[in-house]
């Protein structure tokens, strides 16, 4: 099978393709052939030895990469209670210690899974679980009330876009911020307000509003702590500058918290179901096949992305 490996951290240059043994699945496992991959920040995180378990990976030379995959199952393994051959599925895979969905097959486990419903892509279904996991998280941890003011900043990214969705379904009123070619579609996805972030400054704009979704960090997630109202509450989902954002919410008295987001199966269930019943959308913006994973993960480190973009993998004799 054609899978994506790295033999050390670096640029897009260490990203190579490579022809892999179909990987066995064991008693406990199921055979997934991969019909698309999502693609993530962290992924580029982890291949340039930035992520905080770039020591770990380190010593495990050659690694995959990518954690959510959509696809069908090929073997149901002896005690899989849930699935069986031939179902389309969807899941968060390798979280953590194991990448691995860039590639044509995965093997995992019934508990990572979840049923793909008629009438969703396969491209949806793989760019769900990460960045939906961590929008209903990051708004659960905000605790957001119907008729909370929420300003989501990055609003047209993979975890912003379904945010802001998932914020009007609350009963909430949305402040986005992104460039003025993505204000259209965060309008219709719901958004109350879009703030150009390239001409205006956020806190001037907004005032004060009851909690905030980073999905910035740094000085964003740090002059956001200027328009969380007293009681409010801020949410700073970048990893690596929130513990210095907290520090500093604390020394003023600001509720800030970070989010190590949770592979929750209902929780995936849940927001499959929203997707089933059309109240939210999976916007993959774009799809590369295998051999451009270079270009996708360029588009991703650009920090340009609109909605989601996945791996897809032809499959003729399906
Ligand atoms: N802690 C966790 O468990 C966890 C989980 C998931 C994600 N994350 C992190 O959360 C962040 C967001 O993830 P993502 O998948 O949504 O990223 P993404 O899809 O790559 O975000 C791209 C978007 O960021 C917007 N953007 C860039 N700079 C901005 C700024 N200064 N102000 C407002 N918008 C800006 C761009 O908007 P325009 O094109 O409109 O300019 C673009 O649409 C990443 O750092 C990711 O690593 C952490």
């Amino acid at each position: 099978m054609k899978a994506v490996q790295i033999s050390q951290f670096g640029s897009v240059d260490v990203l190579s393709v490579v022809e892999l043994e179909i990987p066995k699945p064991k008693e406990n496992e199921l055979l997934i052939k991969v019909k698309a991959a999502g693609i993530n920040p962290v992924d580029c995180k982890i291949r340039r030895g930035l992520h905080h378990s770039a020591k770990k990976f380190k010593d495990k030379f050659p690694i995959g990469l990518g954690f959510e995959m959509s696809g069908q199952v090929v073997t149901a393994g002896s005690i899989s209670k849930e699935f069986i051959p031939g179902e389309r599925v969807c899941g968060f895979v390798g979280h953590r210690d194991n990448p691995r969905c860039y590639a044509e097959y995965v093997v995992t486990i019934d508990e990572k899974l979840i049923q793909v419903p008629e009438g969703i892509s396969d491209e949806e279904a793989a760019a769900l679980p990460l960045a939906g996991l961590t929008a209903l998280q990051a708004l659960r941890l905000a605790k957001i009330g119907a008729g909370d003011r929420v300003l989501i900043h990055a609003g047209a990214g993979g975890v912003g876009h379904l945010a802001i969705q998932l914020v009007k379904l609350m009963g909430a009123y949305v402040i986005t911020t992104a460039s003025p070619a993505n204000h259209a579609f965060l309008f219709e996805l719901g958004a109350d307000e879009c703030i150009d972030y390239h001409q205006q400054d956020f806190v001037k704009v907004v005032k004060q509003v009851d909690k905030v979704i980073d999905l910035v960090g740094s000085e964003v997630g740090l002059r956001s702590l200027e328009v969380v109202a007293l009681h409010g509450k801020l949410i700073t989902v970048p990893s690596a500058t929130a513990e210095q954002i907290i520090k500093v919410a604390e020394s003023k008295k600001i509720d800030a918290q970070g989010i190590s987001m949770d592979s929750n199966k209902k929780d995936l269930t849940y927001l499959m179901g929203l997707m089933a019943q059309k109240k939210l959308k999976v916007f993959v913006s774009r799809t590369f096949p295998i051999d451009e994973v270079k270009a996708a993960q360029q588009l991703i480190e650009s920090g340009k992305t609109k909605g989601k973009i996945a791996l897809v993998f032809k499959w003729y004799n399906f």
